[in-house]
C-alpha cells in the first residue's frame, strides 16, 4: 500500500512505471482474475440541467442536437442485448429531470424481468429517489467525483456543490448500492498531489467500481484550448488505484480508447477489466457527444471473445459484481 508522498513520486516521475504496471497486472489476476466484465451502455438522453466546463452536454451548449430516448425504445435496446448475452446495462443520461423518480423506476422495472444487473449513471438524485430506484431493482450507481480538490471542483462546476456530490456517494453506499465513482486526469490547473487525493479518495469510501479517464477538450465548451489529458498518467493513476483497491471492477474507459488507439487493450493489462460497449444505436449516439471523436466498441460479443483471448482473457457469462471474499 502506498502513503500519499509515495503515490506523488510514482506519479511525477516514470522512473516506476513498468513496476507498477506489472504489479497492477498480478493485482488484477490475483484478485478478479481473466474475466472480462461487459456492460451495455444506453446513453439514453443528452439533455442536462448541469454546466460541467468540460463536457460537451453542458446546458449551456446550444451547438447540440438534443434527444431523448423513449421509454418503450430503451427497453427494447435493453431486450436485444440481454438475448445477445449482456448480464449488465448501464442506463446514462446527462442530468434530465424529465425522467423523474416514476419513469426511471418503470424503466428500471421492466429492465430486470430481462435478468440482468442495473446500473444507472444519471447524476446526482435525492436520497428518496435513490431509495425509489433501489427498491425498483437497481443494482450499481456510478458517479464520478470527477476531481478531489475542491477548488477546482467549484471552477468546475458552476451552481453545483462538492458536498453535494459526496453526499451523494455516502448516500448511494448507504442504500446498498454497489458505487461507482472516478475521476478526470489533466483537467486544466489540476495538480499531481490532487490525483494522489483522488486514489486515497476512493479508497476511504471504498468505491466499488472506479472509472478513470484523460480530459479531452470539447470544441463547443470554454476548455477548447487546454491541453489533452496525457494518456500515460490516466494509465498510471488507473494501475495505482488498481493496487490500492485491490478486488474492485475497474473499466478501460472509452476516453483511453479515444486518445490512443490501442488504449483499452493496454489499460486491460494494466489493471482495467470491464468494458462498456456502447449500445445506444448510431444516430443517437452521434448526438451523446461528452468529447469529441468518441472510440466505438464493438458490440457484438463474438467478435470481442477472439479479441479477448489473444490477450489469455475471457468474456464472463456472469453478472460481475464484487467479490470482496477474495484473498486479501
Ligand atoms: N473529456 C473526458 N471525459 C469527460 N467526461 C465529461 N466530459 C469529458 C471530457 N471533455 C466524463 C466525466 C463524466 C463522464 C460521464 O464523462 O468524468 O463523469
Amino acid at each position: 500500500m502506498f502513503s500519499k508522498s509515495e503515490i506523488t513520486d510514482i506519479l511525477k516521475t516514470d522512473e516506476r512505471n513498468e513496476e507498477i504496471f506489472f504489479l497492477a497486472d498480478e493485482t488484477r489476476k490475483k484478485y478478479v482474475g481473466d474475466e472480462i466484465h461487459l456492460r451495455g451502455l444506453i446513453e439514453f438522453s443528452n439533455i442536462c440541467k448541469c454546466s460541467c466546463k468540460y463536457c460537451g452536454l453542458q446546458a449551456t451548449n446550444k451547438n447540440i442536437e438534443r434527444y431523448r430516448i423513449s421509454v418503450e425504445e430503451v427497453i427494447s435496446i435493453a431486450k436485444s442485448a440481454s438475448q445477445t448475452g449482456y448480464k449488465t446495462i448501464v442506463l446514462q443520461s446527462g442530468e434530465d429531470g424529465f425522467y423523474t423518480k416514476e419513469i426511471i423506476c418503470k424503466i428500471i422495472e421492466e429492465i430486470k424481468k430481462l435478468d440482468v444487473a442495473i446500473t444507472l449513471s444519471i447524476g446526482e438524485r435525492s436520497y428518496e429517489e435513490l431509495k425509489a430506484f433501489k427498491d425498483s431493482g437497481a443494482d450499481r450507481y456510478l458517479i464520478r467525483i470527477e476531481t478531489t480538490d475542491k477548488n477546482l471542483y467549484k471552477k468546475l462546476h458552476p451552481n453545483m456543490s462538492f458536498e453535494n456530490r459526496i453526499e451523494c456517494l455516502k448516500n448511494l453506499k448507504k442504500l446498498g448500492y454497489e458505487v461507482g465513482t472516478g475521476c478526470l486526469v489533466g483537467l486544466p490547473y489540476q495538480t499531481i498531489e490532487s490525483l494522489a487525493d483522488d486514489i486515497l479518495f476512493f479508497k476511504e469510501i471504498d468505491a466499488d467500481m472506479v472509472g478513470i479517464g484523460p480530459f479531452i477538450p470539447h470544441p463547443n465548451t470554454c476548455l477548447k484550448d487546454e491541453k489533452q489529458g496525457s494518456f500515460l498518467l490516466a494509465l498510471k493513476v488507473m494501475a495505482l488505484t488498481r493496487i490500492m483497491l485491490k478486488d474492485i471492477n475497474i473499466p478501460a474507459t472509452t476516453a483511453m480508447e479515444t486518445i490512443n488507439p490501442n488504449g483499452r487493450i493496454i489499460a486491460l493489462q494494466k489493471g482495467a477489466n470491464v468494458v462498456m460497449p456502447n449500445l445506444t444505436t448510431s444516430e443517437y449516439q452521434k448526438k451523446y457527444e461528452i468529447y469529441p471523436n468518441k472510440a466505438k466498441i464493438n458490440k457484438n460479443l463474438n467478435k470481442y471473445s477472439d479479441k479477448m483471448h489473444l490477450i489469455g482473457r475471457t468474456i464472463s457469462s456472469g453478472y460481475g459484481f464484487r467479490d470482496k471474499k477474495k484473498p486479501q
